[in-house]
């Protein structure tokens, strides 16, 4: 596990953003996974300079990490709200390789069949994750046990108050969410953990530092051989500035 350190957000973005360039360029048919949430949005903002200043996404496969249940794609709260507003509107990407659960269909252990799908037929080359202040990554919520692929979870209280700042009130916050699992996040081939600011400096120390536990799904990614952690000097500062496990 690498971990590179940043005065700031936006110089951790361009550096992050300069790794999931390179994933493209090397890649014929690139598979990006992607996150939302307030942490990607600097990267998602510098990839739209990259691509302003040449950088194609035309051959770009998305696959999201989750999505509420019961939000419609037009719900501005909704995930793939998110994604097209913070990235795909301003970028070149074909929307029919832009992947995302689809938290309104009739039958969800059947959307979560057709996501695992998805994954199978794109092995994901880069998967770009946040974390939760509870150790959290995609909705893989602390738990006595993980689930592999993709699910149905229910939102900890502690999440749904944490999202509430996109929402009227914690009132509006969904309970459940469709999420991939911990397996398929951990058979990617290159993952990037972004996590920026003092309110998520314990979950990075237990993440990088920590025992692996369900109690904190991101540490499952010290088991995995490619992963850095992009940091702000805030998020890092609960970990040893040559921290590399
Ligand atoms: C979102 C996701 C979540 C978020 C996490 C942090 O797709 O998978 O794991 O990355 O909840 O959220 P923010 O970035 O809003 O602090």
């Amino acid at each position: 596990m690498r971990v590179r350190r940043f005065c700031t957000e936006a110089m951790a973005a361009v550096y992050a953003a300069t790794l999931v360039e390179n994933v493209i360029v090397q890649k014929t048919s690139p598979v990006l996974g992607l996150a939302t949430g307030a942490t990607p949005k600097t990267l998602y903002r510098q990839l739209i300079d990259f691509h302003r200043q040449g950088l194609s996404f035309a051959q770009v496969t998305t696959i999201n990490l989750d999505e509420y249940v019961g939000l419609a794609k037009d719900n501005p709260n909704s995930y793939s709200a998110f994604m097209q507003r913070e990235l795909y509107d301003q970028i070149d990407i074909d929307l029919d390789h832009a992947h995302m659960p689809d938290g309104t269909a009739v039958d969800l252990e059947q959307e979560c069949a057709r996501y695992d799908a998805i994954l199978e037929v794109h092995p994901i080359d880069l998967q770009i994750l946040g974390i939760g202040r509870n150790g959290h990554i995609g909705f893989n919520e602390p738990d006595a046990s993980l689930r592999r692929r993709t699910h149905v979870v229910t939102l900890s209280d502690e999440t749904r108050v944490a999202n509430s700042r996109f929402f009227e009130d914690k009132s509006g916050v969904p309970r459940q969410a469709i999420t991939m699992g911990l397996e398929s996040i951990l058979r990617a081939k290159f993952i990037i953990l972004l996590a920026f600011g003092r309110e998520k400096a314990h979950a990075v120390r237990s993440a990088v530092a920590g025992d692996i536990s369900t109690k904190v799904p991101a540490s499952f990614l010290q088991m995995h051989p490619n992963v850095t952690f992009v940091l702000d000097d805030a998020a890092a500062s609960l970990i040893g500035r040559n921290a590399t496990v």
